[in-house]
């Protein structure tokens, strides 16, 4: 067994777990205090500066959660921040970006077919559009535009479609969808990083030095905190898209995302709403399944570069193990004969006629029905040969 191999592994594995765990805790956390926010209300007797109380009940007792605003009237003898939960979480997931896609650019971030570049290239671009791009979020942000929400939340939205249309169109698929969920989230950290913290900083200092906090402070704050919460389940679904060939991996991937983007916000929209005491907009779930209907009827136009009809006559099985056999076993054999791929990827073997028909589902998914596979279209498989596996897979896989 080759060390480094089973290094980079353990690592990547390890990483991903911190990466998921932190996720968690800072989505929790984020998600908590957008609920205790708008959950409070004002009652009689409250001290002075209360915007309002909740009362809750968990593990065993009561709480009843009161919000100063802009501060209380004296700083507190202790007082916990949030702020690593979201930086652990880019940190590890910057790392993750490293290990995956900049380190295995080839298989993970370019597609040949989509655009040909060097691996140090395409990292290149994928670190600095992440960087240029937070910088023209933070300055829409700062622009007059800053003070409109809703002018702010249409401007924001156009410009994400328009990275997403982008990255597909430099990237393969997969490169593109954790590229536009890495964008958002680095633009949500520093949102935590840049403004919200910065802001918290300054309204202690006031404090500490016995003056009054400006109220701005807290309300860019507050603003920034309001884009994550919408923000939030798109990142989570594009960064569990890279197990979903039919997404990324097909035509109108980018209009996915497109529709992603606004159901994400309709669902947290439904929820906000509620814990606000208001009526429930039960519309927003029909909206939702109206629009994932809508990806799963663009998920079916199959694979970016297939060209429709030409389709041949119900494909042999002698057709489909020729073109496993030259696309794709080289890797998914016991001792892979490409560079970088040190055993058979996730343990598929498709090496031999009986592996080839076990696995018939799994092949039509990745490789007919969507261009998932091979990574990058490193081995070049034509539209032609995925047609003839989406075809051979929908006769019910023949076996000669
Ligand atoms: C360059 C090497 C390479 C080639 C060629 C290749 N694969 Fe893969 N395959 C991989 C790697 C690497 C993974 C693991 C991807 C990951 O980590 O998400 C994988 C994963 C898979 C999986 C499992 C996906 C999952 O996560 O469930 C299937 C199925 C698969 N490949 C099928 C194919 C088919 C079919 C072909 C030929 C059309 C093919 N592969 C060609 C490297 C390759």
């Amino acid at each position: 067994m080759d060390f480094t191999l089973v290094a980079s592994e353990l690592l990547s594995a390890t990483v991903r777990w911190l990466h998921v765990v932190a996720g968690i805790a800072w989505i929790g956390s984020s998600f908590y205090f957008i609920h205790l926010d708008l959950s409070l209300k004002k009652r009689a007797g409250l001290p002075d500066g209360v915007k309002g109380d909740a009362w809750q009940v968990h593990g065993g007792g009561f709480y009843q959660m009161i919000k100063f605003l802009v501060a209380p009237s004296k700083m507190p003898d202790e007082l916990t921040w949030f702020k690593w939960e979201a930086y652990t979480t880019w940190l590890s997931g910057f790392a993750l970006l490293v290990l995956v896609y900049y380190m295995q650019a080839d298989l993970f971030l370019i597609d040949k077919s989509v655009l040909n570049m060097s691996a140090p290239m395409a990292a290149a671009i994928a670190f600095g559009s992440l960087v240029a791009s937070w910088l023209v979020y933070e300055a829409l942000c700062r622009s007059p535009l800053g003070k409109h929400e809703v002018a702010l939340a249409l401007v924001g939205y156009v410009y994400l479609v328009a990275l997403t249309y982008g990255f597909t169109h430099v990237f393969s698929g997969r490169g593109a969808f954790t590229q536009i969920g890495a964008l958002i989230g680095t633009i949500m950290v520093a949102n935590v990083f840049a403004v919200i913290m910065p802001n918290q900083r300054k309204t202690v200092a006031a404090l500490i030095a016995g003056e009054k906090p400006n109220p701005l402070w807290g309300e860019l704050g507050k603003q920034r905190s309001v884009h994550n919460n919408y923000l939030t389940l798109p990142v989570v679904f594009l960064m569990l898209s890279n197990h979903h060939p039919l997404l990324f991996a097909t035509k109108y991937n980018w209009i996915i995302v497109a529709i992603v983007l606004v159901v994400g916000p309709v669902i947290r929209h439904f929820f906000n709403a509620r814990h606000e005491g208001k009526d429930s907009p039960w519309w927003t779930w029909f909206v939702a399944a109206f629009a994932m209907m809508l990806v799963l009827w663009l998920s079916t136009n199959g694979p970016k570069d297939g060209k429709a009809g030409a389709l041949p006559a119900t494909p042999t099985f002698a057709q489909v193990n020729e073109i496993v056999m030259s696309r794709c076993s080289m890797c998914h054999t016991a001792e892979p004969v490409w560079t970088g791929i040190g055993e058979a990827p996730k343990a598929i073997h498709l090496d031999t006629a009986e592996a080839i028909k076990l696995h018939a589902k799994l092949i039509a998914l990745q490789a007919g029905y969507a261009s998932a596979m091979p990574p990058g279209n490193v081995t070049e498989m034509t539209p032609e040969e995925r047609q003839v596996i989406a075809a051979w897979y929908a006769a019910g896989a023949p076996g000669e």
